[in-house]
């Protein structure tokens, strides 16, 4: 992966700010069962109204949200990594838009009792959706603050029941040619594959996001559904996944395959390890001019720090 290098906006790209305006003006202060109506309304279609009447109005937000600034929506939605739809990171706002969302299912299988494919809507239905407001890091060194709607990762992988030998889980995304012409550049190794250990996946900071700002997920964020760890780069954020397998060995991921001694399995985000080609000391919000200093875990060490007790972690990067 290249550098960080600053967002620039075509302005066709910016979501028109009246409209983004009056969309959050809306958000806030529509009640309980409105935003069916308000999605219909700005166009979003039938994935928003099913969202809409999960529950929407009555989003709780999770005690571990930060109450840092947001990054702009404009930013989340106008610089993306999602190479099956182009390297340049202007590139997936555009050329995402054609990505089919219905139907969409999810398999889970490998080493587990129930081995079960699931409809997204289903999906939608396994547990309250949550507001999930988290610093997010790429390992670029650019960094942004998300409030991303989610279940917790757990209460879909419970679901399948797994095996006492599943020790990680492997999660895969759509790899499709016809939708996503780019991967005919072998850039990575599709499909997308990522992995994590099995405690990590069911660590209550792991959820799988549906949404963001208050609306459906945007096909270049990784619609319908897509992996956040917010302790770990943003890599290991699987978009647009359609498989979750449990198996007994660190899978191989593509980010691996592509550069072995660059990006690591575990991918803590961890300022004392640089990587082999620039410091990971310090980061720049998108939106912002200074650098800031980049936190252990992201800032989550609290939370997380327990999982990697007595592990080196220069080795283990
Ligand atoms: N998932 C897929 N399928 N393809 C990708 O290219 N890029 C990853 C991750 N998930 C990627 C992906 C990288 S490098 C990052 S930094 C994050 O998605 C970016 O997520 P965002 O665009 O929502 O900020």
């Amino acid at each position: 992966m290249p550098r960080y290098t600053p967002p620039s906006h075509a302005a066709s790209e910016i979501t028109p700010r009246a409209l983004f305006d009056s969309r959050r003006a809306f958000i806030r202060s529509a009640g309980l069962g409105s935003i069916a109506l308000a999605a219909g309304a700005l166009g979003l279609g039938r994935a928003a109204s099913a969202l809409a009447a999960q529950k929407f109005g009555a989003l709780e937000r999770s005690p571990f949200s930060t109450d840092e600034k947001q990054t702009p929506y404009k930013d989340v939605t106008n610089y993306n990594n999602f190479y099956e739809f182009g390297t340049d990171k202007r590139e997936p706002a555009q050329s995402a838009q054609s990505l089919r969302l219905r139907p969409w299912t999810v398999t889970l299988d490998g080493l587990v009792a129930r081995p079960r494919t699931l409809d997204i809507d289903s999906i939608l239905r396994l547990a309250p959706l949550e507001e999930r407001i988290y610093r997010m890091r790429c390992v670029e060194g650019w960094s942004m603050v998300v409030p991303w709607l989610g279940i917790p990762l757990a209460a879909l992988l419970k679901q399948v029941e797994p095996l006492g030998s599943a020790r990680y889980v492997e999660f895969q995304s759509l790899h499709d040619p016809a939708q996503m012409p780019a991967t005919r550049l072998r850039v990575l190794d599709w499909p997308y594959t990522e992995g994590l250990r099995l405690d990590e996946a069911m660590h209550p900071l792991t959820i799988m996001a549906l949404g963001l700002y208050g609306e459906e997920l945007p096909r270049q964020n990784g619609a319908p559904l897509r992996l956040v760890v917010p302790w770990k780069y943003g890599y290991k954020g699987a978009k647009s996944i359609v498989r979750i397998r449990f198996v007994e060995r660190e899978p191989a991921t593509s980010w691996m395959r592509a550069g072995p001694s660059e990006y690591g399995f575990y991918s803590n985000v961890n300022p004392g390890v640089d990587h082999p080609r620039w410091s990971q000391a310090t980061e720049r919000r998108l939106g912002e001019f200074l650098k800031r200093k980049t936190l252990m875990f992201n800032g989550y060490a609290e939370q997380v720090g327990q999982l990697y007790a007595g592990m080196d972690l220069r080795r283990n990067f």
